[in-house]
């Protein structure tokens, strides 16, 4: 079995009170982030990290495989180097996500925001459909720069408004001098409730 593949079988999954949690796995491997679909892991002692899916989003795998695959080249995004039955391994991205710079008080500058905008057009150049761009899929990177991960969605032909009201709130109320840098968690998992509830609708009109 090859090296990355052990890796991945290595993680075994609970299912208790709605949520995941990792039983066991490679000594190699550190966790370094929890997403719906999937968790992902640092390989020790290397550039890359593995996402491995949960049974029943496996399917994504191969979805999202393609997809940065299709956008390889593109330096905004990792570059995939195996895509497996249920993980992929992809360039670690050193850094911090935007919903952590909210929560750390690490200021999101216009730069940021214009640098995002401009690796979602390359991608829709591909003749992808860029969704579900939200805090916790954009990587604010040690050289000040940003990437976005968790690509699996861009084939979708939904459309999907999320950075577009995302970019709204950065115009219309974070850069306010009024609003401060730094979140509590509480507050943004509250306010996540209620943009996923419709319940913002007006901030965004
Ligand atoms: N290439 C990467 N480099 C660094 N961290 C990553 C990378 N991919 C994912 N992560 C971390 O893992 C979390 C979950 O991964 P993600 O791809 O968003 O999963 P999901 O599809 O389940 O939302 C992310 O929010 C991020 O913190
Ligand atoms: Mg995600």
């Amino acid at each position: 079995m090859k090296y990355y593949e052990s890796l991945a079988k290595s993680i075994h999954y609970n299912f208790l009170n709605k949520s995941y949690s990792e039983s066991k796995k490679h000594s190699d491997l550190q966790l370094i982030g929890k997403g719906r679909s999937a968790y992902c892991f640092k390989i020790k002692h290397t550039d890359v990290c593995l996402k491995v899916f949960f049974e029943k989003y496996e399917h994504l795998a191969k979805e999202e495989g393609e997809i940065y695959e299709t956008v390889k080249g593109i330096p905004y995004f990792p570059k995939v180097y195996e895509i497996g039955k249920n993980y992929l391994v992809m360039d670690y991205i050193e850094g911090t996500t935007l919903f952590d710079c909210l929560i750390e008080g690490i200021v999101i500058s216009e730069n940021h925001i214009k640098e995002t905008d401009y690796a979602i057009s390359l991608s829709k150049e591909k003749g992808l459909n860029p969704s579900d761009i939200h805090l916790k899929n954009i990587i604010l990177t040690k050289d000040n720069g940003i990437k976005i991960i968790d690509l699996a969605r861009f084939r979708q032909q939904k459309k999907c408004k999320q950075w577009h009201d995302l970019k709204t709130a950065f115009y219309k109320i974070y850069q306010k001098r009024y609003f401060p840098k730094k979140v509590s968690k509480y507050i943004l998992h509250t306010i996540r409730i209620l943009y996923k509830r419709d319940l913002l609708k007006s901030l965004f009109q």
